[in-house]
């Protein structure tokens, strides 16, 4: 699952995992406990680059794993051949959640994130809609990409089962 912060990636991962009976992977998660820091504490100590590499290798690790759900941090797809070797491992989504959505969601959250810490609303939009044009075409080389101002744990999972049908004979 790929998609810009606060498209639901993590959400959505976990509930399509326990409906197909699959392992959940948050990207994030399993590099802060391999690395025994917060994300926020390695942009903060190392900055960003070294954060991007750390992501790299996890994925990298995580690439090689049969019968998970991962979903990785919304700047995974954008570094590196990270897409390249997303696509050749598994099935990417790419879920495609407008602006407004992704802003009044991320202004909500409790998770602390980096890039957009501090950040006024005004700053936030003209911030997101930069580094959206940015990343698009990384997210667009996903296989399938949902579209919506919000998506659904089952729109998720029909689009795995009518796509997959071999991966979720189970
Ligand atoms: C980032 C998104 C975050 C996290 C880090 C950087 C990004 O993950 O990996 O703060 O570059 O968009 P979420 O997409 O889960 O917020």
């Amino acid at each position: 699952m790929i998609g810009f912060m606060g498209c639901g990636k993590s959400t959505l991962g976990r509930s399509l995992s326990s409906s197909l009976k699959l392992t959940f992977i948050d990207l994030d998660s399993f590099l802060e406990e391999k690395y025994f820091r917060t994300i926020p504490q390695i942009f903060a100590e190392e900055g960003e680059d070294a954060f991007r590499r750390k992501e790299r290798n996890v994925l990298e690790e995580v690439s090689a794993f049969d019968n998970v759900v991962v979903a990785t941090g919304g700047g995974a797809p954008c570094f590196f051949d990270n897409m390249e070797l997303m696509n050749t491992a598994g099935f990417c989504i790419f879920l495609d959640v407008n602006i407004d959505s992704l802003i009044s969601r991320l202004e909500n959250a409790k998770t602390e994130r980096p890039l957009i810490k501090g950040k006024s609303p005004e700053e936030m939009r003209v911030f997101i809609e930069g580094l959206m044009q940015k990343r698009r075409p990384f997210y667009e080389k996903a296989h399938y990409i949902l579209k919506g101002d919000e998506i659904h744990p089952e729109d998720v999972i029909q689009l795995v089962k009518d796509e997959m049908p071999d991966h979720t004979a189970n």
